[in-house]
């Protein structure tokens, strides 16, 4: 959820700084600072707000210092100012924290006892003056062995030290941490997109290790201050262009995109010549698989919901789905031939990741369906299914959430071929539907003005309900997050058949509500539920697929038709006008659609 930079240089590094912070601020964007080291001093400066900010204080524009940290922050313990903005300095150390330090008030506590000052609300600063404590009696390394043993919690971290004028420590445990090999300088940042621009050469810390970097080489220690070998990869040197384009947000050209993401999924994972489907070494034989439960957060884990009624209808596979931070604390019952799906846009996501390790823990077999390949989900899964629909910059979700149900289709076609589950000539259809999908998705996205109309509706609403059954029931879940994290609007999403348990007291005169009713074995049941909420005023916005018969329902507020395709696949078309209607109800209330308030890009924290 936070960001962090650091580099060891043979020359001034505030300016390359501040150029990564601005690639971090998908992470968090709250407040943001630096601190370099220089003539003997540490020099800190901090900003609320965007990296901008910190940019335009002249201070930051004539720093000196060849060694220097920088962070920008998503508030967890202590408002988003610039008090509590990191880094976090004593005379002697200043530190950046990603993550959540669990025993900081009772350390708080036994640290003011020894005398030392606190200046914010935050946990991290306890690591300050912790390790500041520590140097009295140890060496650098004997006193970062002994803080990290101090600390409970999670936490990536970069320190710099007065008395060391030439190395910067990293260190990890539940956060994700990189280290950077540049030529006469190297490099720590919290992913390996934050050291894109300076290097393809990476290293990544695993949980408990830390490293000491200079100029000129670096070193790593294991928990016990042991010295360890790393390995160092070679990231593809691709470096997209992460422009937004002619489009006046990244949401919009990633929403645009979406046929481009769809075709190179389809290329990746279909073999059209000969209708297979090219996911091959799969690490299991198909009887030591009799279950599957699939696990993520926010838009990936409707990715998982839709994904378990494709694995319901076409393999005689159990499905379960969780979200990630349910999953993590419950007591779950682990059995051999489960095989557990993690599905994660960023591969970092703090939650998604310890189920992961959980999992592992209980030697289960484990499967990532993520964007990053380099991430920590997709370097510590047994199987890596990579959704390749490029950098997603837009902190909603779009394009990722169509690859990652893309990717679960094709996974549950395989699985229902391998298993005997499907035919071939049934899976041949369906191929063939699935390759027209990028046409169709490109056709959708057309219905551009009608969505712009009624958005004006949508952003004057007090709150409003997403409808849907069967297949459309987890894209009325997305399309109820997409309103609720664009335009800060209550959105809820619902199953069609459950309004009369409760819900339907909600709805009043004049209340927007979205019904999707595709003409799917759902349709006629769906449009029953639709009356029962436009009988007592609700505006409907029905969405439903082009078709000759005319929809049996009067005073239906707006209709939009998405083009028609095979039952499995109308949930992708669907998606489209949920997620234009967020964005221009957002862009309609004037807010940042691409870094929405409150969020952030990969929540690494839980
Ligand atoms: C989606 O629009 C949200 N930004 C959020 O729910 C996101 O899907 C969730 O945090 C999971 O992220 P991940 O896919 O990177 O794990």
């Amino acid at each position: 959820m936070c960001g962090i930079i650091g580099i060891n240089s043979n020359k001034p590094v505030s300016a390359t700084i501040i150029n990564s912070l601005k690639k971090l601020e998908y992470r968090g964007y709250d407040s943001a600072g630096i601190a370099t080291l220089s003539s003997g001093l540490i020099n800190e400066i901090k900003s609320e707000g965007r990296v901008d900010n910190l940019e335009k204080n002249s201070l930051v524009q004539n720093m000196e210092g060849t060694i220097g940290i920088g962070h920008v922050r998503w508030a967890t313990h202590g408002s988003p100012n610039s008090i509590n903005a990191h880094p976090h300095s004593s005379q002697n150390v200043s530190v950046v924290h990603n993550g959540i330090i669990e025993n900081s008030t009772l350390l708080k506590n036994m640290l003011v006892k020894k005398g030392h000052k606190f200046k914010s609300q935050t946990d991290t600063e306890v690591i300050v003056h912790l390790i500041t404590e520590n140097l009295k009696k140890e060496n650098i390394v004997n006193s970062i062995k002994k803080t990290l043993k101090e600390l409970q919690g999670s936490f990536a971290l970069g320190i710099i030290f007065k008395d060391e004028p030439d190395l910067i420590v990293g260190a990890r445990r539940g956060s994700p941490l990189a280290v950077g090999y540049g030529p006469n300088e190297n490099y720590l940042g919290s992913d390996s997109y934050a050291l894109k621009s300076m290097t393809n050469k990476i290293t990544y810390l695993n949980d408990g290790e830390f490293c000491v970097i200079k100029k000129d080489h670096v070193e790593f220690f294991s928990e016990e201050g042991n010295k360890i070998n790393k390995k160092v990869l070679e990231l593809s040197n691709e470096e997209e262009k992460y422009d937004k384009g002619d489009y006046k947000h990244f949401m919009a050209k990633e929403i645009e995109e979406q046929p481009i993401t769809l075709k190179n999924g389809i290329k990746e994972y279909i073999d059209s010549v000969n209708d297979e489907i090219n996911i091959y070494n799969i690490p299991w034989k198909k009887n030591e698989i009799s279950s599957i439960i699939l696990i993520g957060c926010g838009t990936a884990y409707h990715s998982c919901l839709m994904a378990k009624y494709w694995f319901e209808e076409l393999t005689s596979l159990d499905v379960n789905v969780d979200i990630a931070s349910e999953f993590r604390y419950r007591k779950n019952r682990f059995k051999k031939d489960s095989l557990y799906v993690f599905v994660s846009q960023s591969g970092e996501t703090a939650d998604t990741y310890a189920a992961l390790d959980l999992c592992k823990k209980n030697d289960m077999k484990t499967c990532a369906v993520v964007n990053v390949i380099e991430s920590s989900i997709a370097r510590d899964s047994e199987f890596v299914l990579p959704i390749h629909c490029g950098t997603e910059i837009g902190v909603a979700s779009t394009k990722a959430f169509l690859g990652q149900i893309l990717i679960l289709y094709i996974l549950s076609l395989k699985l229902g071929v391998l298993r005997g589950d499907l035919e071939k000539k049934a899976l041949s259809l369906k191929l063939k539907h699935l390759k027209e999908l990028p046409k169709l998705v490109e056709q959708t996205l057309l219905t551009d003005n009608k969505i712009q109309n009624v958005s004006n509706t949508f952003n004057q609403a007090k709150g409003s309900m997403f409808l849907g059954r069967g297949f459309s029931y987890p894209i009325a879940l997305e399309g109820a997050l997409k309103l609720k994290e664009l335009s800060y609007i209550h959105a809820e999403g619902y199953p069609a058949g459950e309004m009369k348990h409760g819900p339907l007291a909600l709805i009043e005169e004049g209340m927007p509500v979205v019904v999707l009713a595709p003409r799917d074995d759902y349709y006629k049941k769906t449009i029953s539920n639709m009356q029962e909420v436009i009988a007592r005023g609700a505006k409907v916005l029905l969405i439903t697929n082009k078709s000759d018969d005319e929809v049996v329902s009067e005073n239906i507020w707006e209709t939009i038709e998405v083009e028609s395709t095979n039952q499995d696949l109308l949930p992708f078309l669907l998606t489209i006008p949920l997620q234009k209607l967020a964005y221009y109800s957002a862009l309609k209330k004037g807010y940042d659609i691409d870094k929405p308030r409150n969020l952030a890009k990969s929540v690494t924290v839980e």
